[in-house]
């Protein structure tokens, strides 16, 4: 099957939305903790996290266009704070239901049975049961012109994980830890470790570790 500009724009909205989204391969699977005006516990589901450098330490992820009510958006604008928590097995479906479109007044915390947590840091929520969170400082939010989305940046503030998820090269084993992987808009995945490869140099053969 080929298929070109043109099918593309013949898909119905919903299959055509279904399709691109699987394209960029296997994503992230994170819940976005954010906090509102009147302390509300906000959480959101999002598969559009990426690592944007080391040093300093920055996340990002897509933020679909602000023109509807976004409260994610609007609540980590305000605060100037959110987390990030890695969805694993046993929470995946609570996670896949935060992106129901809840009320202002409706704390996706308890309508989807997660619990928050907070630090002493910084306002925004973590996700009790998540393995990996992490809080971050908003440091930019770049609008994306051609779609009208943004890309939201953050600082890392401070990472909560079990002492035995990093190993001593700095390594986080996110199998152990169950953490899922998403594809497209719906698709849930566990995944099976394959190897780890040494650091990659001309005239050397891959080494595993
Ligand atoms: C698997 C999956 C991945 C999603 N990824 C994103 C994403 O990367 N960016 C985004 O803005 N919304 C994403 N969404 C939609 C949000 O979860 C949804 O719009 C949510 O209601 C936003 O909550 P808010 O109104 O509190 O901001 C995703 C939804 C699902 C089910």
């Amino acid at each position: 099957m080929k298929l070109t500009q043109s099918d593309l724009d013949a898909l119905p909205q919903r299959q055509r939305a279904a399709f691109i989204n699987c394209l960029s391969g296997y994503k992230s699977a994170n819940l976005i903790g954010t906090v509102g005006p009147e302390g509300q516990a906000n959480l959101a589901i999002v598969s559009s996290v990426v690592h944007l450098g080391a040093n300093p330490p920055l996340l990002a992820f897509i933020s679909r266009p602000p023109s509807v009510d976004r409260h994610t958006l609007e609540y980590l604008t305000n605060s100037g704070y959110f987390t990030i928590n890695h969805v694993h097995a046993g929470i995946a479906e609570a996670a896949h239901q935060t992106s129901a479109r809840y009320g202002r007044d409706e704390s996706e915390f308890s309508a989807v049975g997660l619990t928050a947590e907070y630090g002493a840091l910084h306002p925004a929520p973590y996700v009790a049961q998540s393995m990996i969170k992490i809080g971050l400082a908003l440091k930019d939010i770049k609008p994306i012109e051609l779609n009208g989305t943004v890309m939201v940046i953050g600082e890392i503030v401070e990472v909560l994980l079990p002492d035995n998820a990093l190993a001593e090269d700095g390594f986080v084993d996110l199998a152990e830890m169950d953490t899922v992987t998403i594809g497209g808009l719906d698709g849930y995945y566990r995944v099976e470790p394959l190897f780890r490869l040494s650091y990659a140099k001309p005239g050397l053969p891959p080494r595993r570790l």
